[in-house]
């Protein structure tokens, strides 16, 4: 059998890169036919993660990460009907039954029987049913047929592969942030956050049609990455009003929709701005057009034990709601379903439409190298982080 290696959360601030159990096929104590074994090809690094590696939630010490997989099938249960043996795979992070009444309406973000305690799953994170991360040289995805995407041509996927690891979460949760918050031909759009998620939507607002996609920030070298590639920026360390710095360039203080691509960890607008977890939420009830609608990945949790707030503690946040009342905002939060726009975002990257690595500024590093990937990652570097376990993206 072969040895395995994965990354561990070992407490606030720390990741290890340990030995680690080689996946079974098994679910308890009974075989688990209609999953996997992947050899891992690309898993990135995450905001999600962070959340986690911070001390921001329950995550007990010792779990292994990683929900962002890609990677080749090397053994199958005697279930899994449609996919084979040598087959490279992007696996969404959310796992999914393919049988309940939330996956059969393909709301795949929460579904009902992959987690004792609440609906949703996903591999290698708090609160998700326990399923072992994929930051490691192999991983086991249960429900292959349903969840797992096959890429058409495997020498042609791996050219692309860069792009093709950001269909396991970022990609399509950044389109999901705009779609949700009704970006289309024309559209002006506000994206809240620089980081890998932010990027990735702003890349998504494009594809979309947006005639102007505004991206904001504290973080220079983020709004840098975000101007490479066509999207004009607001330095949040300004003092200036959002609503002022808009119309700067729009000529009116409103966007038709507002994408909040920054969670729970949020940060007031000024220089020094402190933690504030309501102000993306505030500021784009402020600065979309009455009609128009929030697209919100960004994460909330229920539990945050490091929050200085008493009642943020328990996700509970200072939200003007009368203000989106108003309005008639439409909101749309949770996790995204990714299998809703993994295979028509993948025909987008195979065909040349998008480059989302480029956007986000993926940088693949050895999976040994994880902990500095967190570290840099923490510091805000305008990357997103790709471990290759087996070597095979450096080639
Ligand atoms: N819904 C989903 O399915 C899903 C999937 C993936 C990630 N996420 C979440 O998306 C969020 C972003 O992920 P990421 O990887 O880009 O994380 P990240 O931490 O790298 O990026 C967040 C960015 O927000 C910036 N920021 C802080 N306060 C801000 C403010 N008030 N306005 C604008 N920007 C501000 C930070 O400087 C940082 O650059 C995280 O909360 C992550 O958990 C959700
Ligand atoms: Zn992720
Ligand atoms: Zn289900």
């Amino acid at each position: 059998m072969a040895s395995n290696r994965g990354v561990a959360y070992i407490g606030t601030g720390k990741v290890e890169v340990r030995s680690i159990d080689y996946p079974k096929l098994a679910l308890g104590d009974r075989k688990c036919e209609h999953g996997v074994i992947l050899k891992v090809v690309a898993t990135n690094i995450c905001g999600s993660d962070q959340h986690m590696v911070r001390g921001r939630t329950t995550a007990p010490s010792g779990m292994i990460l990683g929900h962002e997989i890609t990677g080749e099938i090397i053994e199958k249960g005697r279930d899994v009907e449609f996919l084979d043996v040598g087959d490279l795979v992007s696996a969404p992070f959310n796992i999914a039954c393919g049988r309940c009444r939330n996956c059969k309406e393909g709301k795949t973000g929460i579904c009902l029987n992959v987690n004792p305690a609440r609906p949703g799953a996903a591999y290698g994170y708090v609160d998700m049913g326990g399923w072992i991360g994929g930051q490691a040289d192999y991983v086991m995805c249960p429900y292959a047929d349903f969840n797992l995407l096959k890429f058409p041509d495997k020498a042609q996927a791996m050219e692309k592969i860069q792009d093709l690891t950001l269909l396991s979460d970022i990609f399509p949760t950044g389109y999901h942030g705009a779609v949700t918050a009704g970006v289309t031909t024309g559209s002006t759009v506000y994206v809240a956050g620089a980081g890998p998620v932010g990027l990735a939507c702003a890349e998504a607002c494009r594809l979309l049609g947006a005639a102007v996609v505004i991206v904001g920030d504290m973080n220079p070298d983020r709004l840098k990455q975000a101007r490479s590639f066509g999207c004009e920026t607001i330095d949040l360390r300004e003092d200036a009003a959002l609503g002022d710095r808009i119309e700067q360039i729009l000529g009116v203080p409103e966007v038709d929709s507002g994408v909040d691509c920054v969670g729970f960890e949020a940060r007031a607008h000024g220089h020094e701005g402190q933690e504030a977890a309501a102000t993306v939420l505030n500021s784009l009830m402020t600065v979309t057009r009455a009609g128009g609608a929030l697209g919100i990945p960004g994460l909330y949790v229920t539990d945050d034990p490091g929050s200085k707030d008493e009642k943020a503690k328990s996700g509970v946040l200072g939200i003007r709601i009368g203000l989106g009342w108003a309005k008639s905002h439409t909101f749309a939060t949770g996790q995204c379903p990714v299998m809703r726009y993994h295979r028509q975002l993948m025909m987008a990257i195979l065909h040349g439409r998008t480059q989302p690595a480029k956007a986000v500024n993926a940088t693949v590093i050895p999976l040994q190298d994880a902990p500095r990937g967190y570290t840099d990652f923490d510091k805000g570097a305008a990357r997103k982080f790709v471990l290759d376990p087996h070597g095979l993206l450096a080639a």
